[in-house]
Parts: C-alpha cells; structure tokens; sequence
C-alpha cells in the first residue's frame, strides 16, 4: 500500500491559497491517489461549529487558542489520521502554523504555550509530533492581500483586521519557517495567478521526489 501523505496550505487572508489547492488535489486524483481535501479550523461537524465561533465571536485569546486545538483535535483523530492509515493525500487548508502566526504572531499569544498545546493535541504513540509532512506557505505582503480582500466578500473576525495585523502573522510564518525549514515551501503569492499555479506545481512535484519516490 502507497503511505499517506499530510500536505498543508498557509498564508495570510487574501493570499489566494484555496485554487491552488484544488489544483494540487486534482494532481494527485489524476495519479490515481485517494485525496482528503479538508481545512481548519474545520474538519469535521464538531470542528466546522467551533469554525463558526471563533471566526465570528470576540473572545479571550486563551479560548480563542483553545478552541482552535479543540477543533484540529477533532479533526486529527477523526479525519487525517485514519485517512494517513488508508495510505490517502491529505491536503489541508490551514494547519498549526495558522495558529502560531494568528494567535501567536498577529495576536501576540505566547509562543510557548502554543507550543505546549501543539505537543498535547499532535502527540502520536511514541511520542512523535503529527506534522505536515510539506507546508506550502503563500506569503505576500499584507497590503496586496488587503486589495484583494476588498473587493471580494464579507470579512470575517481575521479579515476584517489592519494591515499591521497582517504583517504580524507574516512575521509569525516566517518565525515558524525558521524553526522548520525542512518541511516549508515559500511561494511569491504577489505573482498572478497562473505564476502562483506553476510554483505550486513544481514545488509539491519536487517534493513528492524525495518524499514518496
Ligand atoms: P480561511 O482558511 O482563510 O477560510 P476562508 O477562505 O473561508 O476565509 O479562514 C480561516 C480564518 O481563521 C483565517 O482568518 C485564519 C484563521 N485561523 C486562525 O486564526 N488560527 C488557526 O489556527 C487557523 C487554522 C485559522
């Protein structure tokens, strides 16, 4: 049997990640894998109601991180573990590292303590970290991805925050990048769309090379 991949998908509102996505699962279909397409906070029923209060009601920041590994405990244990265990691709929009650069980064949550509940909530027997294994980061500046917002839909809790907002969960991918090098993929996302695609393209290609030869 083929073993499961976990390929995640970051980057601030506005970055433009979710067409990629598709494309990225249509890739895989087309080789023949079982693909997951799933997000967070989401996931799951449990997950996507807890989705529903921490992107629309104001709350502590301890709740607000609290909430969002309640939810990806559900949807780890639920959802992309037993997928893993059939050997699928599961491609997921969002993962920890939207927590460490929204909470941590743009909200200024202490470092620590999330990495504290990332231990409690991805503990695997053994004591493994459950980690993507790729993590496709779309990183742009804060200001063009608020031109982009605009003209799209109804903003929720995150979007409707500043630029400088913004900037500090850049900051905080960025400061998650450093620590794990080995599994992030930075994508220009300031490039058009079609640029972006390409990118995407070769970087979970490349990947797939060395990962699942
Ligand atoms: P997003 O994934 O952008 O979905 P949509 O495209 O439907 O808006 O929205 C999820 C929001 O939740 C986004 O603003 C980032 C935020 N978020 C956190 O603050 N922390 C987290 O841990 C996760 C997973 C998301």
């Amino acid at each position: 049997m083929t073993r499961g991949l976990f390929i995640s998908f970051e980057g601030i509102d506005g970055a433009g990640k979710s067409t990629h996505i598709d494309r990225v699962a249509q890739l895989f279909r087309e080789a023949g894998r079982g693909v997951v397409l799933t997000r967070e906070p989401g996931g799951t029923p449990l997950s996507e109601k807890l989705r529903e209060l921490v992107l629309h009601e104001p709350m502590d920041a301890l709740t607000e991180a609290l909430l969002m590994f309640a939810a990806r405990r559900e949807h780890l244990v639920l959802v992309i573990e037993p997928a893993l265990a059939r050997g699928e691709v599961v491609l997921c929009d969002r993962f920890t590292d939207a927590t460490f650069a929204y909470q941590g980064g743009g909200r200024g949550f202490d470092w620590q303590v999330l990495a504290h509940l990332e231990r409690m909530v991805q503990a695997l027997p053994g004591g493994a970290l459950r980690q993507p294994e790729l993590t496709v980061w779309f990183d742009l500046d804060p200001h063009i991805a608020a031109r982009r917002l605009a003209s799209a839909r109804v903003p929720d809790k995150f979007e409707s925050q500043p630029a400088n907002f913004f900037a500090a969960v850049r900051a905080g991918y960025a400061k998650r990048q450093a620590e794990m090098p080995e599994r992030f993929r930075r994508i220009d996302a300031a490039q058009n769309r079609d640029a972006v695609g390409v990118d995407v393209g070769r970087v979970v290609t490349d990947w797939l090379k060395q990962a699942a030869p």
